[in-house]
């Protein structure tokens, strides 16, 4: 069987997904699939090379050795057929040799549902969630008022358009401040990696994270901070209700936000694939609190028609009140490290994707 491994994509997360797509493509059993790499550039453009592109001519948004265009706005004479909002339609002639795909894309345009919708359309498998839980886990907003309908943990919030701010930032303040009191989390909606996000410790602070946060999204949220926090994730397998749990990791040694800097480029730099050494797992909490992000962790994937894997990341305050800060419906390096002490190398976990995807 062909697997297309899908990365890279029209999000500021696309070097993440480079790292995440490279792993996956090594760690796919090469004795059952066929892998086809589709590196989707910065462009938009859909590129394909060697079975197994070379991370090493990577640069900028750019593989050396990405030579086949697939799809691409620009592709051949045909310009309906190549507009990537078209190509799910038009496509299937090229992508229809593929069996299944593994999207291994972080943040909008790839686990937000886009892509997962392309694929719905062509008749596809793919692995992880369907269109609806990529796009209720990609929108923190809609995330967190579904988790809050269904009584899950979550902290206090509220959000607000951008263009109601560029015309009336008094009122917002106004708002925020009546339900929220600082210190406060400001975020795009709709991004992952810890990209624009800020905290605010009074409305000086709050005003300028605002103006960050609103360059990368049309949507922001405003989140009750937790104070002496620690961050416990936990990954879920499965479909419908038939789902295990991972080990729980805590990330450790970082600043109060873990930046984009350190979840990524210092550990990179340190030549690292992924940044195992800055996680302590399986994270030092009693049994009951583990069981209890455990069972949360499943119901937060159930509860957003998860499928295939997600990591839900966990707040955990001073007196062990576990809040659910998000779900990761396509988590960096696909969390493999959380399922290595589970009895699932990352082969195997791939493979148990693959089946889920096709099932
Ligand atoms: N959005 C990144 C990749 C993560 O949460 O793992
Ligand atoms: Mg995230």
């Amino acid at each position: 069987k062909k697997i297309g491994v899908i990365f890279g994509g029209l999000s500021v997360e696309h070097e993440v997904s480079v790292i995440t797509g490279m792993q996956v493509m090594e760690n796919i059993d090469k004795t059952k699939y066929e892998v086809i790499p589709i590196y989707v550039n910065k462009d938009g453009k859909w590129l394909t090379g060697n079975s197994l592109m070379d991370f090493k001519n990577y640069k900028d948004g750019n593989f050396k050795d990405a030579k086949e265009i697939i799809l691409s706005p620009n592709h051949g004479d045909n310009k309906i057929y190549s507009h990537p909002k078209t190509v799910g339609l038009f496509g299937k002639k090229i992508l229809g040799e593929i069996d299944i795909v593994f999207p291994a894309f972080h943040g909008m345009n790839g686990e937000d549902g886009t892509v997962q919708g392309i694929f719905e359309l062509m008749d596809i498998p793919y692995v992880g969630c369907g269109v609806l839980g990529s796009s209720v886990g990609m929108d923190k907003i809609l995330m967190k008022d579904v988790y809050k309908a269904n009584e899950l943990p979550v902290v206090d919030y509220t959000w607000f358009y951008r263009s109601k701010w560029l015309k009336d930032k008094d009122l917002i303040i106004k708002d925020i401040e009546t339900k929220l009191s600082y210190p406060l989390f400001v975020k795009p909606a709709n991004l992952g990696s810890s990209i624009g996000i800020s905290k605010a410790k009074n409305r000086e602070d709050l005003i300028d994270a605002i103006e960050v946060a609103i360059r990368y999204d049309r949507k922001i949220i405003i989140e009750q901070a937790v104070e002496n926090l620690r961050e416990i994730n936990c990954a879920v397998l499965g479909f419908d209700d038939e789902v295990i749990t991972s080990l729980c990791e805590e990330p450790i040694g970082w600043e109060e936000i873990l930046s984009f800097e350190d979840k990524y480029v210092k550990t990179n730099e340190k030549g690292g694939k992924s940044s195992g050494e800055r996680r302590i797992i399986p994270a030092g909490i009693e049994d009951n609190i583990r069981e209890e992000i455990e069972e949360l962790a499943k119901k937060a994937f159930i509860t957003i028609d998860g499928r295939g894997i997600s990591r839900i990341d966990f707040l955990l305050d001073a007196n062990n009140n576990v809040y659910i800060n998000e779900i990761n419906t396509l988590p960096g390096s696909i969390a493999f490290y959380l399922w290595e002490g589970k009895g699932y190398p990352f082969k195997k976990l791939i493979d148990e994707l693959i089946a889920i995807a096709i099932k």
